[in-house]
C-alpha cells in the first residue's frame, strides 16, 4: 500500500466527480469512491494491515481524501441542482398547462348592468346612496310618515345605536336626497341593495337588489314614463312583448302603475308563472307626488316627473327562467357556471 501515489489517486477521484455531468453520474463517482466498497473505503480498511509506521500518513491522507470528496460532492450536486433550474432542464415544455379557473359574473351583476346600460342610452346618470337610511329619507320626505299604514309595506331592520335608523327598505330615498342637491332636470337610475324584514322563499329575501328611476323637469308626462318602460321592457325582454299599466298605489307618486308584460312563457293564455293572468308584474311607477318637491325645494306649479322602481332578482329570475330566488345567494357553481 505505500506504494500507492496519493497525488494521483486523488487526482483520478477529483476528476471524476467534478466531470460528472448529472446526478446520475455523480452518485456513480461515489459509489465508486467512497461507498461502501469504493476504493478509499477499501484502502482505509486495509491499513491495519500496513507496517506500524505507515498507518497514521495513509490513515491521515486516505480520511482528508475522503472528506475532500465528500465536500466536493455536495458542491457538485449543488451546482447541478442549481443549473438544472436555471436551464429549466427540470421544466416539461411539452407537459399539458394547467387550465386557469376563469370566473363569470353573477347573473344579477350582468342583469343590474344591462338594465343600467338601457336606461343610461336614454340620458339617465347613475346615482347612489347609503344602505343605512335615516328614517326621514326612506319614509317622512316620500310621503309615509309616521303611523302611516303604508309603513306595513315596507317593514325593516332598525338600527340600535344610534336608533332611529333603517336598513333602507328600497332606493327611493335616492330619489330625496338627489333632488336636495340638484336643480332640475335631474334623470337618474339607482342601482342598490335593499332590505326588508321579509321571510325568505322563493321570491322573497331579506336583502335583494332594486333600480329606481327618476325623471323630473318641465313637461315630464305619464306618455313619456310608458314610453321610457315600454322601451326598456322591449329591450330586456324582446320587442314583441306586449306591456300594460295596471292601476296601484305608492305614497310617493300619484297617479301609480304597475307595468306589467304578457306571459312570454305561455304567450297570454295563463299557466303557472302568470297565475293565470297571461300577465306578469315586473315593476311599480308613477308621477313623482307633488308633495314630495316640498321636501326638496322644487316648484311644483313648474315642474313634473316620474319614478319608477324593480326588482333586479325578480327581472333576472324572469329573463332566466328561474323559480327560486335564493339560488342567487348560495354561490353553488353548478347554477352559477350555467350563465
Ligand atoms: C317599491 O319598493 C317602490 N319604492 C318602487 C317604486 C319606485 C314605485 C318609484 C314607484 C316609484 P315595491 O315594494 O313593490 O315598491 O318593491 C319593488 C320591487 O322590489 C318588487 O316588485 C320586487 O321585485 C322587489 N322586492 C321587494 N321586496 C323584495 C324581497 N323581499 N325580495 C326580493 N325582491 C323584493
Amino acid at each position: 500500500m505505500s506504494s500507492i501515489d496519493y497525488e494521483a489517486l486523488a487526482a483520478e477521484a477529483r476528476q471524476m466527480f467534478e466531470s460528472a455531468a448529472d446526478e446520475h453520474e455523480l452518485e456513480s463517482a461515489r459509489v465508486a469512491w467512497i461507498g461502501r466498497k469504493g476504493r478509499i473505503t477499501l484502502l482505509l480498511r486495509q491499513i491495519p494491515d500496513l507496517p506500524a509506521d505507515e498507518r497514521p500518513i495513509a490513515g491521515g491522507t486516505l480520511n482528508a481524501l475522503k472528506g475532500e470528496l465528500a465536500a466536493c460532492l455536495e458542491e457538485r450536486l449543488r451546482n447541478l441542482s442549481a443549473d438544472e433550474s436555471e436551464t429549466g432542464a427540470d421544466f416539461d415544455i411539452t407537459h399539458p398547462g394547467r387550465t386557469p379557473f376563469i370566473g363569470r359574473l353573477h347573473p344579477l351583476t350582468t342583469t343590474l348592468n344591462e338594465i343600467i346600460d338601457v336606461f343610461r342610452e336614454m340620458g339617465f346618470d347613475v346615482a347612489e346612496g347609503p344602505e343605512v337610511e335615516s328614517e326621514y329619507y326612506n319614509f317622512e320626505a316620500l310621503n309615509i310618515p309616521e303611523h302611516h299604514p303604508a309603513r306595513g309595506m315596507w317593514d325593516t331592520f332598525w338600527t340600535e345605536s344610534p336608533p332611529g335608523m333603517v336598513l333602507r327598505t328600497h332606493t327611493s330615498p335616492v330619489q330625496i336626497r338627489t333632488m336636495e342637491h340638484q336643480e332640475p332636470p335631474v334623470r337618474i337610475i339607482v342601482p342598490g341593495r335593499c332590505y326588508r324584514s321579509d321571510t325568505p322563499d322563493s321570491t322573497h329575501s331579506p336583502v335583494f337588489h332594486q333600480v329606481e328611476g327618476l325623471y323630473v323637469d318641465e313637461g315630464v308626462s305619464m306618455a313619456m314614463l310608458r314610453g321610457a318602460l315600454d322601451t326598456f321592457a322591449h329591450r330586456l325582454f324582446g320587442e314583441e312583448v306586449p306591456t300594460r299599466f295596471r292601476p296601484s298605489y305608492f305614497p310617493f307618486t300619484e297617479p301609480s302603475a304597475e307595468l306589467d308584460i304578457g306571459c312570454f312563457q305561455c304567450s297570454g293564455k295563463g299557466c303557472r308563472l302568470c297565475k293565470g293572468t297571461g300577465w306578469i308584474e315586473i315593476l311599480g311607477a308613477g308621477m313623482v307626488n307633488p308633495d314630495l318637491y316640498g321636501f326638496v325645494g322644487y316648484d311644483p306649479e313648474k315642474v313634473t316627473g316620474y319614478a319608477f322602481g324593480m326588482g333586479v332578482e325578480r327581472i333576472a329570475m324572469l329573463r332566466y327562467g328561474i323559480d327560486d330566488i335564493r339560488l342567487f345567494y348560495e354561490n353553488d357553481l353548478r347554477f352559477l357556471e350555467q350563465f
